[in-house]
């Protein structure tokens, strides 16, 4: 089949082609239909289906006979250490450290916090939830002790588990003391933490609350993988969102795992025999699906890295990895590829490494800004792809489906919606943008398997924030076009989200942070371009009528509020004293006007604006300041 009778099949006929994909992942109980209305009104996939993700992603292939076959290797360049584990050896982790949550009082359904730098334990952790039926939420190591608290007020786990540290460089990073600090400002507390002790940093433990990861792994025995539905949920994944709250995307089991099956062969054209490497981490979603659920159910090899694109030593790190592992696909940000290119323009460490196992290398996580992607191409020698999703969609809305066909490439385009994902560009309800033409990207409904469920204890989130916009369709947030021969481009967000290195932010959450100072009395955050990583937060701040505060003082009390509240992964640097801010009659700020400025595009001056001057003053001290460079990401 072509590409094009691929996605027609998907798109016309979604119950037949999706029950197809579905024989090709082992169930308990095989589901006799494709979609149905679960009862929140919303669709779900495979309802009647039982399975165990982690049974498909480790024991099905130890009873297929390839438990000796590589499913994980971990490379530390901050740690100097690299080890792999067979299937056999990283089933019987799975289901030993399974064997220690359940002697803890962990079951299906419950809720269990994962806060981890990027070492197998955290794998081995999100597996073992996945055995029990647990419901993992995975946080990113690199968001503040206040992030955590307000997630584990949300998914309110039974537990916790980290480790001692995180290496992030040259620095150590404990973990502990931000989860303690975490449990005591959450509203919610957890029966106890569980603890990875890493030879580079011991942490404290409380022995009436905290447990030594090790010692549960010795007094515990493997315990086997319980059937769920393949509606239940298998993980809360949160992300940001407009406002300071974030959005718990909860990914269901069945759903996921045929889609993400489906996909390792038909995007990125992977087999059992082939080395993945998805060079991102294990608190995004590119980590869950790429680095963890993906490779595995797929029985290929997943490679996990602790280190960064540059300074783990050096800009050669990439390429180092792809000989070193014979690697066949790579997938990083393009980010990671701007932070090298920087640092070798002329690619001459790409020249000391044999890179002739690598077949492709796929980017997402922002746009890939043609720059970037004809360095890519020009310097490996080898197809570069763009592709784009999201959290809530769990695998690729559009791409190159390199494993169907491999297309003709259009830089600065995601390349073809993928089967499954009927992508339109509205420019209102029911009306449909002309080809060329830049509207809201929208996904006409069904959305296929493997996308969000719900949001985690708020389903109107979901109904409000998606499904509201266009009847029928799933609104991404995002803008862009499709050409003429159905190449989608992807130009930025419709809301207040932005991108910086790869990691999705909210501009909402940094706006609360800063407005809790008390010199301030009203403020905006807004994302500036950035030539390395695509987009920074600068803060425009309106002081409180007698506030005297030095600008740079203040700088430095809001950067380090950020830091404290958030967390580094903000990379907030920047605030400037404005003296008015531009505003509509009613008083809102016209942010969207603020982000045309800073993006140095056509203003559109609303008819609504309160004083038209503000436009010209606030552009003025944004030159004056440097924010508005125009560089071409
Ligand atoms: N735990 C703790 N802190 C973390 C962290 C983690 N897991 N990840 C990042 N941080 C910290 C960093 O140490 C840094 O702190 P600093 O302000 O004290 O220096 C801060 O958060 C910002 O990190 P980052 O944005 O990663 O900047 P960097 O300068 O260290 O590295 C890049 C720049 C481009 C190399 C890096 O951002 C990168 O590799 N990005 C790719 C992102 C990616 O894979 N995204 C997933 C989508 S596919
Ligand atoms: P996240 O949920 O963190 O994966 O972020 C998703 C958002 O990142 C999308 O809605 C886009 O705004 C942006 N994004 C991800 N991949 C791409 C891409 N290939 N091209 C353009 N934007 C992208």
């Amino acid at each position: 089949m072509n590409y094009k009778q691929e996605y027609i099949a998907s798109t016309t006929s979604p119950e037949q082609f999706w029950l197809d994909k579905a024989h090709n992942i082992e169930w308990f109980s095989a589901p006799e239909t494709a979609i149905s209305s679960a009862e929140n009104g919303y669709q779900s996939w495979f309802k009647g289906g039982q399975l165990n993700t982690s049974y498909l992603a480790l024991d099905h292939h130890v009873n297929a006979g390839r438990g000796e076959k590589a499913a994980l290797i971990y490379d530390s360049p901050v740690t100097n250490t690299t080890r792999t584990y067979t299937y056999n050896e990283l089933l019987n982790e799975v289901a030993t450290f399974a064997g220690a949550l359940q002697g803890l009082g962990v079951s299906k359904g419950d809720r269990v916090i994962i806060y981890m730098p990027m070492i197998p334990q955290a794998a081995i952790a999100m597996l073992a939830c996945a055995r029990l039926g647990a419901i993992h939420s995975v946080v990113f190591g690199g968001f503040a002790a206040n992030e955590l608290a307000v997630r584990i007020d949300d998914a309110t786990p039974s537990f916790i588990i980290t480790a001692s540290c995180g290496i992030e460089g040259a620095k150590q990073i404990p973990y502990k003391p931000l989860v303690d600090k975490a449990i005591e400002n959450a509203s919610h507390k957890p029966n106890g933490c569980v603890v990875f002790q890493r030879p580079q940093l011991h942490a404290e433990l409380d022995s009436s609350f905290d447990h030594d990861w090790h010692s549960l792994m010795e007094n515990s025995s493997p315990v086997s993988a319980v059937k769920v539905d393949a509606t239940d949920p298998l993980y809360i994944l949160y992300t940001s969102g407009t406002t300071g709250k974030p959005k718990g995307v909860v990914r269901d089991n069945g759903g996921h795992a045929v889609a993400l099956h489906y996909s390792m062969g038909a995007l990125y054209g992977i087999d059992k025999n082939d080395i993945f490497w998805a060079a991102s981490d294990v608190g995004w979603v590119v980590g869950h699906s790429y680095i963890v659920y993906g490779p595995l159910i797929k029985g290929a090899t997943s490679v996990m890295y602790e280190g960064k694109p540059v300074g783990t030593p050096d800009a050669g790190a990439f390429w180092r990895m792809i000989e070193r592992h014979s690697i066949n696909i790579l997938f990083a940000a393009p980010t990671a590829f701007r932070a090298i290119r920087k640092e070798d323009p002329e690619g001459e460490f790409i020249k000391q490494y044999d890179l002739s196992s690598l077949r492709t290398i796929f980017m997402a996580g922002e746009r890939l800004d043609p720059p970037t992607y004809y360095w890519t191409l020009e310097k490996t020698n080898k197809p570069v792809v763009d592709h784009w999703w999201q959290t809530e969609t769990g695998w690729p809305i559009c791409s190159n489906p390199m494993g169907i066909e491999s297309m003709a490439t259009k830089p600065g385009s995601s390349s073809v919606p993928t089967p499954g994902f009927n992508v339109k560009v509205l420019k209102g309800p029911d009306t449909e943008a002309e080809p060329g033409e830049k509207g809201s990207i929208a996904i006409q409904l069904p959305l296929p398997p493997g996308c969000l469920s719900t949001i985690w204890q708020d389903h109107s989130r979901l109904v409000n924030g998606y499904l509201r916009e266009f009847e029928g369709y799933y609104s991404t947030g995002d803008n862009g076009y499709i050409d003429d021969e159905g190449y989608v481009f992807i130009m930025g967000r419709t809301d207040d989200v932005i991108n910086v290195a790869g990691h999705r932010l909210s501009t909402g959450e940094m706006e609360e942070v800063l407005a809790a100072h008390p010199a301030i009395a009203e403020c905006s955050v807004i994302g500036i371009n950035d030539a390395l990583k695509g987009q920074l937060p600068v803060g425009l701040v309106l002081l409180k009528d007698g506030a005297n505060i030095e600008e740079s003082e203040l700088e430095k009390e809001l950067v380090a509020q950020v830091r404290q509240s958030i967390g580094p992964v903000a990379c907030f640097k920047r605030a400037i004293v404005v003296k008015r801010l531009p505003k509509t009659r009613s008083g809102k700020i016209l942010r969207k006007l603020l982000r045309q400025i800073a993006a140095d595009e056509p203003i559109s001056v609303p008819s609504t604006i309160d004083d038209p001057s503000s436009v010209d003053e606030i552009a003025a001290l944004m030159r004056d300041k440097g924010l508005v460079e125009a560089v071409n990401v």
